[in-house]
């Protein structure tokens, strides 16, 4: 579809991919951020974009916020952090707020629906994985949510008249962000520049796209792919090890610490230490990262240094 002229809600626009989506779509349409702001904050909307605080577990906030007159809704808005403590809570709200949304959208007739599932669907995967690898065995309980709420999508595609977009993402990086290995790494290092903790073996090597590609990627997919359900991966075609993550924010921090490690070859329960997604069927449609996994790294590593320096010194 055409990303001209639309009303659009874009769900989880309070937090890293959201926030960016909205910027982008903001220019040629009337965009409105929905967040419960339970992780994103209210100054990463985007100055002209209307704001929706809404719970989306919650039928009504739902039905209040998904009007006949919304063409699409982008719907970003989930339980993210992977070393999570309440594994129920987690499954429970990514799979309800998945429903109600499709439930309402199909009660008031809107027909479009962009969903960011992730590369935990595929579980321990031969690489690079392609979209038709199966079977899907997640190892955790998000990429377990995640599954779920792609089965959600499928139906609503397959059976009820919607099209629907669904993006396996890769590792997303990029500024603001918290609770992933870079943050966590500059704030254990402006803690303590003598050494750095590295969880598991430091040999687990993932994937990394910056945030502006992957919004870039995500508005190619929407104005391009025209089934009922299109299923894509997006990342880049390199990979990068967690060892080289820290070598690459101990040098943008000027830094030479001593590493030590957790152990084991993975940094907790359900993490996948290896992977690297298939991007062939992305590039027969067009688009193409322009930066390597490390770049996208070094780029996402240098916004958050400045930011998290800023932050401790105020
Ligand atoms: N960042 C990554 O590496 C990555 C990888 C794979 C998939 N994804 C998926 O992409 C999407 C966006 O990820 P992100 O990194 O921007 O995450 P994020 O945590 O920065 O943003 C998610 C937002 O959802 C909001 N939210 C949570 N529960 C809500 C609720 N009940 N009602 C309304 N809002 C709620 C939070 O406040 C937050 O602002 C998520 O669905 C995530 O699972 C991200």
């Amino acid at each position: 579809m055409d990303l001209i002229d639309n009303r659009i809600l874009v769900t989880g626009g309070a937090g890293l991919i959201g926030s960016h989506l909205a910027a982008s779509l903001t220019s040629d349409n009337e965009v409105v951020v929905v967040d419960d702001l339970s992780k994103g904050t209210r100054d990463r909307v985007p100055d002209g974009v209307e704001f929706a605080r809404a719970d989306l577990t919650d039928k009504g906030d739902v039905a209040r916020i998904v009007t006949e007159d919304v063409d699409v809704v982008f719907h970003l808005a989930a339980y993210t952090d992977t070393n999570y403590e309440k594994p129920r809570q987690l499954f429970e709200e990514n799979s309800e707020m998945t429903y109600n949304l499709l439930e309402r959208m199909n009660d008031v007739g809107v027909e479009h629906f962009a969903f960011t599932s992730s590369s935990t669907v595929y579980g321990e995967a031969p690489r690079p994985t392609p979209e038709d690898y199966a079977p899907l065995e997640p190892i955790s309980i998000y990429g377990a949510s995640k599954l779920t709420d792609e089965a959600l999508l499928s139906t609503y595609a397959h059976s009820y008249g919607m099209t629907a977009w669904c993006f396996r993402f890769a590792n997303i990086v990029g500024p603001k962000q918290r609770g992933n290995v870079i943050p966590d790494f500059i704030e254990k290092l402006l803690e303590n520049p003598e050494t750095l903790e590295i969880l598991g073996d430091g040999r687990q090597e993932k994937s990394y796209l910056h945030v502006t590609e992957c919004v870039d990627a995500i508005c190619h997919v929407v104005e391009q792919a025209t089934d009922d359900l299109n299923t894509y991966n997006l990342g880049t075609r390199t990979t990068t090890a967690v060892n080289r993550i820290a070598d690459i924010v101990a040098d943008e921090m000027d830094l030479d610490p001593e590493y030590t490690y957790t152990g084991g070859d993975r940094g907790w329960t359900g993490d996948v230490p290896k992977m690297r997604l298939s991007i062939e069927k992305l590039a027969a449609l067009g688009w193409e990262p322009r930066h390597s996994s490390d770049e996208a790294v070094r780029r996402a590593t240098r916004e958050l240094v400045a930011e998290l320096r800023a932050e401790e010194s105020t």
